[in-house]
């Protein structure tokens, strides 16, 4: 008889090793690996009856796929078009962003079309999550509700309802019973969505996975799954904002460059068609220490606010703080701004923030960022209708940066009537009607042309 093979998994990367160390050799992470004994009735490995042969690739028909039309466009941009029959998407984020919320609102949408949805919940009970239904809207009779989290019941109602859609919410609360491992273990997690997948493959109906993750990633989950699926989306946002964001990482269908963005209201999570003008929409005109950068999320232009307060430290050592932005890239704007410009910014605290929450990683928002800490320093306040973009070098040089058009023509749709950019783009005459293009060469022309002195 073939004897159990014990092997031990590294509970946060997934790496395994025949025997168990202190510290996971992939990783590096200490105290994580769990033990892992595989089933003993696993035998040698066997051709198996009725198995696939090989096909010349030429005669495979390519066909554009069918996909199942997404109800909402936020989405179905990220996705790159509709769900793919029998493919797998695994949407992760930190617990309570909104990931069950999206998907119930998509189950509902979908319903409501006369597709059959089978939801299944395994954190929440039938009565919870017709609570949160019933705060989005009606709940359409082709949605079935399936609060378990035994696997294999899953699979036998998957098979009896044979939905269009099915949703596992979440992948780290259901269990293969016959498996030992408590729900959300490496194996348990990566056993069910195999499972799982499987199923939906051979039902040809896609299916959504639900994974939470932890910032520190310490939690068994979502990280072994990005290679078993096709598709993986990531929510993000700052809980103390409204906005969310839906980016994909992986994607097998389509561009992991592309960002739907979302609003959570009392009613569920509203689609933001415009992202521009619900990141401006607060702003006050007139007031020093803000600027406006025009970000690329993805393909996508946004402009975005950007603030910063400048004061006289009361402290030995001086501080500084970003929100939203890159702090070592905080450091060095504050840097050059010194030693390049000659502002005074040794005896005083520099706080960055970017306004509704959202992060800006591209150095095109450079430009805005200097020129707001610069605004704030001299006290006065930058146009209203002036839009920042541009890479800042260590020699206080203002450096190109990709899209500018795009940013630009976003901008100006916004109703910005200048846009300071870098002096590489000044040869390319195309700018909107109405737009006057500012080329600078460095961070000092800039504030000469921003007339802050
Ligand atoms: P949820 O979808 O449960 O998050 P996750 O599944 O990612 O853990 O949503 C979490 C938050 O969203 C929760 O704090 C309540 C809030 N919320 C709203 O603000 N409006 C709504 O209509 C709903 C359904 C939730
Ligand atoms: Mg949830």
């Amino acid at each position: 008889m073939a004897k159990a093979k014990i092997t031990y998994v590294c509970s946060k990367c997934g790496a395994s090793s025949l025997g168990w160390l202190g510290k996971c050799p992939q990783c590096g992470d200490w105290n994580t690996l769990v033990q892992q004994i595989s089933s003993p009735t696993a035998g040698p490995v066997r051709a198996r009856a009725g198995r696939s042969t090989a096909v010349s690739l030429a005669s495979v028909a390519a066909g554009a796929e069918e996909r199942l039309p997404v109800p909402m466009g936020e989405v179905e941009r990220v996705l790159g078009g509709g769900l793919v029959p029998g493919s797998v998407v695994l949407l992760s984020g930190e617990p309570g962003i909104g990931k069950s919320t999206l998907v119930l609102q998509l189950a509902m949408l979908l319903a409501t079309d006369s597709a059959r949805v089978l939801y299944v919940s395994g954190e929440e009970s039938a009565r919870q999550v017709s609570l949160r239904a019933r705060r989005i809207g009606e709940t359409p009779a082709e949605l079935y509700l399936l609060a378990e989290t035994s696997v294999e019941a899953i699979l036998e109602e998957m098979a009896a309802l044979q939905p269009t859609l099915t949703v596992v919410d979440s992948i780290q609360s259901v269990r293969i019973e016959e498996k030992t491992g408590s729900a959300g273990s490496v194996v348990q997690v990566r056993d069910s969505a195999s499972l799982l997948a499987r199923a939906a493959k051979e039902a040809e109906s896609p299916l959504i996975l639900i994974g939470h993750v932890t910032k520190s990633g310490a939690i068994a989950g979502p990280r072994v799954l990005e290679h078993m699926v096709d598709t993986v989306l990531y929510m993000e946002g700052d809980r103390y904002h409204a906005h969310r964001m839906l980016r994909s990482v992986k994607n097998r269908f389509g561009s992991t460059n592309e960002v739907g963005v979302f609003e959570m209201t009392q009613a569920g999570l509203e689609e933001v068609t415009n992202p521009s003008e619900a990141f401006l929409a607060e702003r006050l005109v007139g007031a020093s220490g803000s600027a406006v950068s025009v970000t690329m999320e993805g393909t996508r232009p946004i402009l975005v606010e950007v603030q910063a307060l400048t004061s006289r430290s009361a402290l030995e050592n001086v501080r500084r703080t970003a929100n939203g932005f890159d702090y070592p890239r905080l450091l060095l704007l504050a840097a050059v701004l010194s030693k390049r410009v000659g502002l005074p910014l040794g005896q005083q605290d520099v706080f960055v923030n970017v306004v509704g929450g959202l992060h800006l990683n591209e150095p095109a928002a450079d430009l805005a960022v200097a020129m707001a800490i610069a605004s704030s320093a001299v006290d006065k306040p930058l146009a209203a209708d002036v839009a920042l973009v541009g890479e800042v070098g260590l020699s206080g040089e203002v450096r190109s940066v990709g899209h500018i058009e795009r940013r630009v023509q976003e901008a100006s749709r916004l109703g910005f009537k200048a846009c300071v950019l870098p002096r590489s783009f000044g040869k390319s005459p195309r700018s909107p009607q109405g737009m006057e293009l500012v080329p600078v060469r460095s961070l000092r022309d800039a504030m000469q042309a921003l007339d802050l002195r």
